[in-house]
């Protein structure tokens, strides 16, 4: 495994988009939405920078790519998510790669009439992007590689690495 990002970097990152945040929203309450299950170390280093009465929720999304589901399709999982009509909502994700996962969720969630809804995530992978919309908050770009740790999984292993490692060919099975 070869490291991407250190901790002390991803930390930095946080600090920059959580000032965005406080900028962005001065005053006004916020909801903030965690995808699971890769934005739990994010959502727990985040929260804790942001300044305005806040709410804290998650949502899981899950995608299936079996044989008789569409690629892209979407399953989620709201039973967890507080009301966000007439909300100010910000949904965290780990990592925006085709973007299919942020753009199903933000259509979901329109529904439920929040006031606004914006995203964030840690990672936005280069030249993967699918979908027509753009995350409005991004820690950090990075090259077209599969990526773990400091929330993000390869077959549910390596969320609790501290660091962010790209994958090699030997890590693989
Ligand atoms: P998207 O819908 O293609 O944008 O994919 C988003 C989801 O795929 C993320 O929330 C991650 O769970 C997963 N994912 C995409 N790329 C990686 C990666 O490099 N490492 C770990 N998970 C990834
Ligand atoms: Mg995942």
């Amino acid at each position: 495994m070869k490291t991407v990002l250190t901790a002390d970097e991803l930390h930095a990152g946080v600090r920059r988009i959580a000032a965005q945040i406080n900028a962005h929203y001065q005053n006004q309450p916020l909801t903030t939405i965690g995808i699971l299950t890769g934005s739990v170390i994010l959502l727990a280093d985040l929260i804790r920078l942001i300044e305005m009465p806040l709410r804290v929720g998650v949502l899981q999304a899950r995608s299936y790519h079996g044989a008789t589901t569409l690629r892209g399709e979407l399953t989620i999982y709201d039973e967890l998510m507080p009301d966000i009509t007439d909300r100010d909502v910000l949904l965290v994700d780990d990592i925006f790669d085709t973007g299919h996962t942020l753009h199903q969720v933000i259509q979901r969630m329109q529904d439920l009439n929040p006031r606004s809804i914006k995203s964030l995530v840690l990672l936005r992978k280069k030249g993967r992007q699918e979908v027509d919309m753009e995350p409005d908050f991004v820690g950090f770009e990075i090259p077209d590689q599969f990526v773990v740790g400091y929330g993000l999984d390869y077959q549910d292993e390596y969320r609790n690495l501290p660091y962010l490692a790209a994958l090699e060919e030997s890590d693989l099975r």
